[in-house]
């Protein structure tokens, strides 16, 4: 049994000028998630956002799961600031050295889910032994750092040997997939068992965005 599909509409490409007012365009499509990238300009060579954003926006009244997704090369610095600022997820990518499991241990001691993400060029194998231990393992399609990138197909087989993985122990997490995900790359990480989907910019760009949301939510 597959989880039910869930759309989180990424605000890196909403409007940088009126944040708030891009979350509630994802809100108000039925999208129950707001993907939120973090970027620190070091782990990539991009940034984004401080914990004062995601606290504006609750202040502004967005109610969504806030999906926070740290790429940055020190995550021990940044989880409390942004769980106390209204986080319900948090992210940490495997590849900066850190002790992953106390950290990830540490984000679900601050009230957060937490969740494992993995860069194109990480093995799944990668992660194997911390798949006890997360609410989420993100599976990057793109390398990260700036939206409206190709998707990477080349990434369908490490979704599906995550997906084994959790079938076979029996693990309940979720499997997201970011980077370049429209509604045609959505269906084939569906098929690759992935139910958690970050769209940027095919999200704010799509005309009709409830119905873009029900097509995720509906996946076969
Ligand atoms: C890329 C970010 C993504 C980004 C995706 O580093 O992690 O969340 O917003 O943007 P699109 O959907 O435009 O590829
Ligand atoms: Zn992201």
């Amino acid at each position: 049994m597959s989880l039910p599909a869930i759309l989180a509409p990424s605000l890196l490409a909403g409007d940088h000028a009126n944040l708030g007012a891009s979350a509630l365009v994802a809100a108000n499509s039925g999208a129950p998630w707001l993907h939120i990238d973090i970027m620190d300009g070091h782990f990539v060579p991009n940034l984004t956002f401080g914990p004062e954003v995601p606290a504006a926006l609750r202040r502004a009244g967005a109610t969504q799961f806030f999906d926070t997704h740290l790429m940055v090369e020190n995550p021990d610095a940044f989880i409390e600031p942004f769980a106390k600022a209204g986080a319900n997820l948090l992210s940490v990518h495997i590849e900066p050295n850190y002790d992953h499991r106390r950290t990830l241990a540490r984000i679900r001691e601050l009230g957060c889910q937490c969740g494992i993400v993995l860069n194109p060029g990480t093995p799944a194998a990668a992660i194997e032994s911390l798949l006890d231990c997360v609410d989420l393992v993100l599976v990057m399609t793109v390398q990260p750092g700036f939206g409206g990138q190709p998707f990477r197909r080349d990434m369908l087989p490490k979704l599906q040997q995550v997906d084994q993985w959790r079938r076979e122990r029996g693990l309940k997490f979720r499997l997201e997939v970011d980077g370049g995900i429209d509604l045609a790359s959505a269906l084939e990480c569906r098929s690759a068992g992935a139910d958690t989907f970050v769209a940027g910019t095919s999200f704010f760009r799509a005309a009709d965005k409830i119905t873009f949301a029900k097509t995720i939510a509906q996946l076969p």
